[in-house]
Formats: structure tokens, sequence, C-alpha cells
């Protein structure tokens, strides 16, 4: 383990950008994690932690540390009659653990295929894709108090798992780091297919027997279609969450624009954000190196060198042009540093 000193974040970043953290450290156990915390500690410093900055966007230069969680494992801990439980370290990448149950016919991860980042960031956002979210397998998980280094269970229900939020974004924000999750997976598929572009994607193979891995193969091929690869352009996927409004907002909206795409939600309505970009005229839309990507107007990118600042600016105009038309606050959903 090496602490380096003013660091480029270009490559721990999805989105490219540039931006220089004072100190920056990769740790792989949790012994070198309580070191790089004793680290801080006894310089002050404010830190944060990284998995593969997938959902991060860097406005500015760092002045603290930076802590890399890369602590791997997976292993069965043991089974029920109809699940089997998993538990995998904060660091393994979470697309390989999806293929990687899949692979032991343990089910359920499927519709998740591909979302970037790791096992540990998974629950702090409760991620979800096509119909499925982290929640609706998520057991338990370790987590180690940052204050005093205390390592702690939360159960399922101790996580309050909502629409791409927890307690780790709320009340607990920053006061934990999560270890390891462990999930209660399926033994028999039980898939879920109502989500509609998977439902659409999937007629193409009505001839053949719907398996997991089908339905895992067909959700790569869909976000590939229509989400930038990380790797070949900037980006970090949904900039925004899903606006959630109430039912007579929604009626409201409904009646003015006849073909806004409006979910139920818990009692609310969710909305898509992508559309509200794209009918506010900012799909495609790009100045310089930054812009709003040509197939999901959700997914703000960076073409080569874009600043975070660009980023963040273009992202603060399109919540204003949003709010404008529309009458509706955008959220970030990714992190802004
Ligand atoms: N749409 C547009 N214009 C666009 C793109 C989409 O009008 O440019 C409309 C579509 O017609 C569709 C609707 O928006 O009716 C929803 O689009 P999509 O199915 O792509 O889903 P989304 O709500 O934009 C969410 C997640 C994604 C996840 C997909 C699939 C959030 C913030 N995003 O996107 O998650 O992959 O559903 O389940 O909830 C991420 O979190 O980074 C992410 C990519």
């Amino acid at each position: 383990m090496q602490i380096q000193e003013d660091f480029d974040l270009r490559h721990f970043n999805t989105f490219h950008v540039s931006a220089h953290a004072r100190y920056f450290v990769e740790v792989s156990t949790i012994l070198e994690l309580s070191t790089a915390l004793d680290f801080q500690k006894t310089h002050d410093l404010p830190f944060i932690l990284i998995g593969q900055g997938s959902n991060l966007l860097f406005k500015e230069d760092y002045p603290g540390l930076i802590i890399e969680l890369n602590i791997r494992g997976i292993k069965k801990l043991g089974e029920t009659r109809e699940r089997i439980h998993v538990k995998a370290s904060c660091g393994e990448n979470w697309h390989e653990f999806v293929q990687y149950c899949l692979q032991k016919e343990y089910f359920g991860l499927e519709n998740l295929s591909l979302i970037p980042g790791t096992v540990g960031a998974a629950p702090v956002q409760n991620i979800g894709a096509y119909g499925v979210e982290l929640s609706d397998f998520l057991h338990e998980l370790e987590a180690i108090r940052i204050s005093d280094g205390q390592l702690r269970t939360f159960s399922r229900d101790e996580c309050e798992l909502s629409y791409r939020h927890s307690v780790f974004k709320g009340e607990l924000r920053d006061q934990y780091i999560i270890t390891s999750v462990t999930l209660a997976l399926l033994k028999k598929p039980q898939l879920k297919l109502t989500y509609p572009a998977l439902k659409t994607a999937l007629q193409d193979y009505a001839q053949q027997e719907i398996t997991a891995q089908l339905v895992s193969d067909v959700v790569c091929q869909i976000r590939r279609s229509k989400l930038p690869d990380p790797l070949t352009l900037g980006n970090a996927g949904s900039f925004f969450r899903n606006p959630v409004v109430s039912q007579d907002i929604a009626d409201s909206l409904k009646a003015q624009y006849p073909d806004i795409p409006i979910y139920p939600y818990e009692g609310a309505c969710k909305i898509a954000a992508a559309w509200l970009i794209d009918q506010a005229g900012w799909k495609g839309y790009r100045e310089g190196d930054v812009g709003v990507h040509k197939d999901h107007a959700l997914v703000l990118v960076n073409y080569g060198n874009a600043r975070g600042e660009e980023l963040f600016d273009l992202s603060q105009r399109i919540q204003q042009s949003v709010q404008e038309k529309f009458g509706i606050e955008l959220e970030p959903e990714v992190r802004i540093i």
C-alpha cells in the first residue's frame, strides 16, 4: 500500500476528468483500510472513498485523501430451501460478480448486468435497472464505523433502501464504509421480464427458452445500444435521478404533455428525466468537449478533455431549463465533489 501525493484522478473516474487529489491510496485489505484511515486522522484530512469512480464527478481538485477500495473475495455462506446466501467484498466489480453468480446458478441479478461500479457501492444508491433493484436481493451488509473502526452488520431493513437511496446517503452519510455485501439469491430463476425495453428486446428470442443468462445477455445488449461505454466515452450513466412527484402534478403534466412517460412508484409517480431533458432540446447537444449523449438524454459525456467544472456547469443549465419548461427540479444522481 502506497500513499501517493498530488495524484491525477483521470483514470479513477468514468467521466475521465482530470482532477488532482492531495493524497491517493488503494487499499486491498481491511487492515490497509485502517492504516489509511489512521493516516487521514493523523493529518486531519478530509477524505473520500471510491470504488470504480463510476458515479461521481470531480468538479475541482480534491484537497484531502482519496481511498480506492479494492478489497476482493466472494464466498457462498449457506442456503435455505429457496435461497443461497453469497457474500462479496466491497471491491469486487459488480458486473463480474453478476456473471459469477449466473455461472454458479445463483439467480436474481440478471437484470442488473453491466451496471458499472463495485459491489460495495451498490447498496449506497440501491442500484436498479430493468425492473429489479438491489433491495430485492440484499440480505445484509458489513460496514466499518469511521469514527472508531467498529465493524457492524446492517440488516436489509436497517439499510433503508428506496429508489436510488439508502441510509448511507441519508442519515449515516460519510459515517460508515461498506466492506462486504451478502445477497440472498434464488436457487430457481424467477425472471422479471415486464420492463418495457426488456420485454420488447426479448420478442426477438420468442423461439428460444428464456433463461437467466439470456436475460443478462439481452440487458447487456440494450445497455450497450443506448448507454455509452465509459471506457470509450467518459460518462457516469444517468446524471440525474428520475423525479418522483405526486399524482396531482403527474395528472396535470399528462394533460399538457400526453406523451410524457410516467410510472407508478410507491404510491407516487416517477417521471422519466431523460424525456424532460430531451423535450427541453438537450439531447445530442455539444459544446467543446462536454455534451449530452445523442442516444440518451440523461447521460452527460466528456468527449475528451472536458473539465469537471464544465460538466457541472452544463448540468446546472439543464436543471434550469427543465425547471423553466416543466416546473420540475432535477436532482443529480451522481455524487459531485
Ligand atoms: N427517453 C427519452 N429520451 C431519451 C431517453 C429516454 O425520451 O433520450 C424516454 C424513453 O422513451 C423512456 C424513458 O425515457 O420511455 C425511460 O428511459 P430508459 O428506459 O432508458 O430509463 P431511464 O429512466 O432513463 C433508468 C435508470 C438507468 C437504468 C434504466 C433501465 C435512473 C436515474 N436511471 O433510466 O440507470 O439503466 O432505467 O432500467 O433511474 C444509472 O443509474 O446510471 C442508469 C443508467
